[in-house]
């Protein structure tokens, strides 16, 4: 990556005109539909003189870290749209023991920051996403974890952000509660290029991980806030055929509480794993009974620690399981193994937060929705390697995060979220559309329209987002538009996403 950015290349096409950019799944999967060009500049300044290139040429940019989102939603629909590819400036400098702060640049991916930090006796706390994302990407479109008690949007951990304007102008914001910031918090973009972000951390410490099995009933039914509330981080992974969820939680341990060095694989497979699972999948196309099988060996596995011991590779059989911070709460690959979608297992997904107040109702809700196939014989599963992700967000202000609140929707996301995370294999054979698709129109339909709720902005399709925006705050939505018309006055940044939203 060093040798990389020595050369003296400025701009490396990676596309000729009028190619798609993809997303991490590859082609197929645009991001953006239809692109002039995609730029890999290797410092700051670069980045800034290539926006000062493309508003002279009259072009559109658009940044991107690693492309890991779903759906055609990067971009606007304009062709003549220049992607900054953000890979290659990545220092990370100026660590603070005192503030206990570093500075980030736009390109640092969490599997590199959290190396870098994990080597200085640092973390980052619970501001985590997985691996090979990019932070300052996570920022713009307000990605997160899983906790209510801590922190855990990747923008609760930044203190400061130099943002490139639309005018090509270097613009340093301090964390404060002017409109700017509340703005630029989560900013899907639309204010700029985020190339530095000045980040909290925090002395490294080990942590926990415990998986317990339950009952439908005893979550659909059950105190929701208790089960996560308590604990550093925690999510529910359901299965909705099984009527089964897993409930997994993590907290901090003093370092001496085990030697033992857990690395959780989030999402890698061997060969034979991934062609076996795609095989039934696809067969599940038509087949209701082999995405039941499927189920059920996905969730037997699920079930035992998806952890191994980092110094010697060997598997970990029991629960809890012990490590270093990020190790235990994101890992990455296995050094035998590579990430599903690179074996060809491609989705879709879902993402929608509800007020955790409502968590019951949500998740009866969508057993309902479930059951109603089941009666016309249509069963449906979880086509995920981990089954339905439901998360949980601490509330957190700002003006268009999933967990912001004091919205006029009148509804109390004062204690928090519940985020339903809904990814299902897209298969390929047919039409690669999925087994008993309508329902999955209905499904996200009847949730949106029924309880108040907000998409996350990298997970849901343009259909999704259409259909949710009327749950926004129009006095956000009014104050991110005055924010954005300074930092932006010609829109060189505008996405489908702000389009829709009506920002522009
Ligand atoms: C396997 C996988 C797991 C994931 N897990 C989670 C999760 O646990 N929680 C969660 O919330 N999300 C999760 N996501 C979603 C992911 O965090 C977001 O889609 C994130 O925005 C992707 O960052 P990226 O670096 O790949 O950016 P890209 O996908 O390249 O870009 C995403 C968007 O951010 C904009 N952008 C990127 N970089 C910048 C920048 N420097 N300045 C301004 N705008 C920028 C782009 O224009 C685009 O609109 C996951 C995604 C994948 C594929
Ligand atoms: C991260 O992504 C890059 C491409 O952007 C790829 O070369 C690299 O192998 C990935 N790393 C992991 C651990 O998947
Ligand atoms: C860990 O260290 C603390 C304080 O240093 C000590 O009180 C405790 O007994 C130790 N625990 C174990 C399991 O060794
Ligand atoms: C939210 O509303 C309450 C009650 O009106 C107010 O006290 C609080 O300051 C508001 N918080 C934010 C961040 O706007």
């Amino acid at each position: 990556m060093r040798l990389l950015a020595a050369l003296p290349l400025l701009a490396l096409p990676l596309g000729t005109a009028g190619e798609p950019y993809n997303t991490f799944d590859g082609p197929g999967f645009p991001a953006c539909n239809d692109v002039a060009a995609v730029k890999q500049p290797s410092t700051v300044d670069e980045i800034q003189s290539l926006v000062k290139d493309a508003i002279q040429a009259g072009q559109q940019v658009r940044a991107s870290g690693k492309a890991h989102m779903w759906y055609d939603t990067m971009c606007s629909d304009d062709p003549n749209t220049v992607i900054i590819q953000t890979e290659n400036v990545n220092g990370i400098y100026d660590l603070d023991p005192e503030a206990e702060t570093v500075i980030i640049e736009a390109g640092v991916t969490f599997l590199q920051f959290s190396d870098y930090l994990h080597a200085k006796g640092y973390n980052s706390g619970f501001t985590l996403v997985n691996w090979n994302i990019t932070l300052a990407g996570c920022v713009a479109m307000g990605a997160h974890r899983s906790s209510i008690r801590e922190d855990s949007m990747v923008a609760a951990g930044v203190l400061s952000l130099d943002i490139i304007d639309g005018e090509g102008n270097l613009r340093h914001l301090e964390r404060d509660d002017s409109d700017e910031w509340l703005a630029a918090s989560t900013s899907l973009g639309l204010l700029g290029v985020i190339v530095r972000m000045k980040f909290k951390i925090y002395p490294d410490f080990k942590v926990y991980a415990d998986q317990k099995t339950l009952d439908d009933d005893e979550v659909l039914d059950g105190d929701i806030y208790g089960m996560i509330s308590p604990y550093a981080t925690a999510n529910f992974w359901w299965w909705p055929y099984k009527r089964k969820f897993h409930w997994r939680y993590y907290d901090v341990v003093p370092t001496n509480t085990s030697t033992q060095e857990g690395f959780q694989n989030t999402f890698s497979v061997t060969a034979l794993e991934a062609s076996a699972i795609k095989s039934l999948w696809n067969s599940g196309r038509w087949l209701a009974t082999s995405n039941m099988l499927a189920e059920e060996i996905l969730f037997g596995l699920w079930s035992a620690p998806n952890f191994r011991e980092k110094t010697t590779n060997e598997e970990i059989t029991e629960w809890p399981v012990y490590g270093w911070n990020y190790d235990v709460l994101i890992g990455g690959l296995y050094p035998d193994q590579q990430p599903v979608w690179e074996h060809g297992l491609n989705g879709y997904t879902l993402e929608l937060a509800f007020p955790i107040t409502q968590a019951n109702a949500v998740l009866r809700r969508a057993r309902e929705l479930f059951d109603e196939e089941s009666k016309k014989g249509l069963i449906m599963t979880s086509t995920y390697r981990s089954g339905i992700n439901i998360k949980f967000g601490r509330p957190y202000f700002d003006l268009l995060g999933q967990v912001t609140y004091n919205t006029s929707d009148g509804a109390d996301w004062s204690k928090g979220a519940i985020m339903f995370d809904f990814p299902s294999f897209k298969p390929s054979v047919g039409d690669g559309s999925r087994f008993n698709e309508p329902f999955y129109g209905r499904f996200e339909k009847a949730l949106i329209e029924e309880f108040p709720c907000r998409p996350h902005w990298t997970k849901n399709t343009r259909e999704v987002f259409e259909l949710a925006k009327k749950h926004l705050d129009p006095d956000h939505l009014a104050r991110f538009k005055a924010v954005r018309e300074k930092f932006d006055p010609n829109g060189i940044y505008r996405s489908v996403v702000g389009e829709i939203i009506g920002v522009f």
